[in-house]
């Protein structure tokens, strides 16, 4: 037990308002907050700062112009490029010269649909400049997402690019974009459209900016001031699967988002000035957002933006290759990830070979870290290995081991302790905390931490409805216990989503778009156990008297699960079955259908309603997989 840690913690609940005051202390306010937290005006309230500001120019005010700000690795394009924090904050004015030469305003927002390039960074930041809000949409999402997001954050301006990298392949975005602009209902005044050499997209007059045009347009426009926002204005606004088909626009404050990164970066993944970290995700995600622009650039570190997968581009090894090459010194990765690897170098041939230089911790999160996947990681690097829990909605890690603060006790199978700032009640069902090595649902105790959300965009009542089902208590949607030394273990959702390869999806939401198809009478999707992805998809399918062949459905409803959500989705499995099996009350029991789709023995439950249908599903289940 590391007596920083416990202290810390201690102090975050006992004297909230004096711990997080310290902590804004690494934060330039343009206007001192007046006090660290109020109940109806949330953390900092008085506070001015800008996010922008307090990333970039005040380190090259503090002389550090010439640090490395962020090295961008492509293996996919054969590129390597550093920018420094001088050269970052040029990068980043001229982008929010471009923005504001279309209008661009402090509150107005900005979808961006971009790969994984520096460009994407450079416009977040001069969002963030000019006190717009971003809003970043993942690549994997089709139109229709696109669309939706466009309706609810209603955005003046699309930034876009002609294409992403995906491994081998090219996905063009500018059809996408022109999909999902056609379909969405509210009409954004421009669209700005990077161009990649590997593809050329073809603009839409009228309408379609070039993104180097416009930039040499501008060229001689000052580059905006940053605009100093209050500390409960918005930075971005983040989407993300909830129950129902619609996404939920989570709502990231400046202030307690600034102060909380920082903290993180400090007191969790021991990463200051001068240091390189690497988070391994896409900023169409939460760890994104958090690791690889704001939280290393808050504290004058080195961010890591990589473009490309963990295997194939070009092997197993080019996660170990870019750790090294940079002197990575921590590194942020989804368990998916290592399995992947693990799955094509099972004997670490690559790690041992090329080495893991000047890194000192793995950190996992995004999905459960199965004990399997941390022990071959903390074999083959000799590091240490640790799991650690947060959601979208959070924005940081609320389990942990405070790695920074000398917090190295783990215990494979849990996600570590509560993070500082965090205060967890595991609940019953009637709402009380049950004992210590009982699941229930985990709650953390209102109001959260700074950096967490407290609200959703355009939906004023959604965070009371959704969350706080137990007064006084955030719910996380999240099962598990604490066990008798502390450690709190994740045991899966309450609800219908799922992770896949740590991307968070609703199985409710594919439901939706499975029952839409022609000829589907019933269906159910469950995520599935898979060795690489930790869950798959997995949609059962009744059909109506008279539909196409079982093999043409199957196929028309992967497709239309692709085309509507999007290929993040990886619904690759539809099985057709006689009936599905329900409570008499007429409930699907996804449960079972969850076991039998994972081939294990299932049990009949006492409330079912015909007791022969598991038996059905499974028979038609093992003759599909056999085709
Ligand atoms: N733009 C367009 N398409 C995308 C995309 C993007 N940004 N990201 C993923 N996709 C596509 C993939 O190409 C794939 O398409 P396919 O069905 O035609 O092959 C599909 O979406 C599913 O993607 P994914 O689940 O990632 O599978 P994969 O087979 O491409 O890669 C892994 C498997 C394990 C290599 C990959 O999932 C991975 O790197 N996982 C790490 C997870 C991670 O970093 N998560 C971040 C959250 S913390
Ligand atoms: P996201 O909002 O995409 O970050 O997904 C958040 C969800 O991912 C959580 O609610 C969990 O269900 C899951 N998750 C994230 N980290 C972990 C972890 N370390 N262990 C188990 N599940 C996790």
């Amino acid at each position: 037990m590391s007596e920083a840690y416990t202290q810390a913690w201690q102090d975050s609940i006992a004297e909230p308002e004096r711990f997080w005051s310290q902590a804004a202390e690494v934060i330039d306010w343009a206007t001192q907050p007046i006090r660290a937290f109020d109940v109806t005006d949330g953390w900092y309230p008085g506070g001015t700062l800008n996010t922008c500001y307090n990333c970039v120019d005040r380190h090259v005010a503090a002389g550090r112009g010439d640090a490395l700000a962020l090295i961008y690795d492509s293996p996919v394009t054969d590129t390597i490029c550093r920018f420094t924090y001088a050269q970052l904050l040029s990068e980043v004015g001229r982008v929010a010269a471009m923005l504001a030469s279309l209008g661009v305003e402090r509150g107005d927002r900005v979808v961006l649909y971009m790969p994984m390039i520096p460009e994407t960074a450079f416009a977040m930041l001069a969002c963030a400049r000019l006190g717009a809000v971003h809003s970043v949409v993942f690549g994997g999402f089709a139109p229709l997402e696109l669309a939706k997001r466009i309706d609810d954050a209603r955005p003046k301006v699309l930034l876009t690019a002609s294409c992403g990298i995906e491994g081998a392949r090219t996905i063009a975005y500018k059809p996408m974009v022109d999909e999902a602009l056609t379909l969405s209902q509210y009409g954004v005044e421009r669209v700005v459209l990077f161009q990649r050499e590997r593809l050329r997209a073809e603009m839409t007059p009228g309408m379609d900016l070039d993104w180097a045009e416009l930039r040499a347009a501008t060229a001689a426009d000052p580059v905006p001031a940053p605009v100093m926002v209050g500390a409960s204005d918005p930075l971005y606004v983040l989407y993300t699967s909830g129950t129902t088909g619609t996404p939920k626009g989570v709502v990231r404050e400046n202030g307690g988002h600034a102060v909380a990164l920082a903290w993180s970066l400090a007191n969790i993944y021991g990463i200051g000035a001068g240091d390189v970290f690497w988070a391994a995700s896409d900023v169409g995600w939460v760890v994104g957002h958090s690791y690889i622009v704001y939280g290393p650039l808050l504290v004058g570190a080195t961010a890591v933006m990589f473009e490309g997968k963990p295997v194939g581009t070009p092997d197993p090894g080019t996660y170990w290759r870019v750790i090294a090459r940079h002197g990575v010194k921590s590194f942020f990765t989804a368990p998916t990830a290592i399995r992947a690897m693990r799955k094509e170098d099972p004997e670490g041939r690559f790690v041992q070979e090329i080495g893991t230089g000047a890194l000192q911790a793995i950190f996992l999160a995004g999905e459960r870290a199965d004990p399997e996947t941390i022990g071959w990681a903390e074999v083959q690097t000799g590091l240490p290995v640790i799991d650690h829990w947060w959601q979208t909605e959070l924005g940081w890690p609320a389990v942990a081991s405070c790695f920074a603060l000398g917090d190295l006790r783990r215990k494979r199978g849990s996600a570590g302790f509560p993070v500082p700032g965090w205060e967890f009640a595991v609940l019953g069902e009637d709402g009380q905390p049950v004992p210590s090595g009982q699941s229930g649902a985990i709650t953390i105790r209102a109001p959260l931490p700074p950096g967490a959300f407290r609200s959703l965009w355009n939906n004023p009542a959604g965070y009371e409805k959704n969350f706080l089902t137990f007064p006084g208590f955030y719910e996380t949607g999240d099962a598990g216990f604490f066990d008798e030394e502390g450690f709190l273990h994740i045991m899966g959702r309450t609800d219908d989503i799922i992770n896949v390869a740590g991307h968070r999806l609703s199985t409710g939401q594919m439901e939706q778009i499975v029952a839409g198809a022609d000829g589907v009478a019933e269906c159910a999707v469950i995520g599935a156990d898979d060795a690489v992805k930790g869950m798959i998809p997995i949609a059962f399918i009744v059909l109506r008297a008279g539909a196409e062949s079982d093999a043409a459905m199957v196929e028309r409803v992967i497709a239309r699960v692709r085309h509507e959500l999007g290929a993040v989705a990886a619904l690759k499995t539809c099985f057709v079955v006689p009936q599905l099996p329900k409570t008499r009350s007429g409930k699907i029991l996804r449960n079972l259908l969850r076991t039998i789709a994972n081939g294990e023995d299932f049990a009949i439950p006492a409330t079912i309603e015909d007791p022969a249908v598991p038996e059905l599903v499974r028979a038609a289940v093992l003759a599909q997989a056999e085709r």
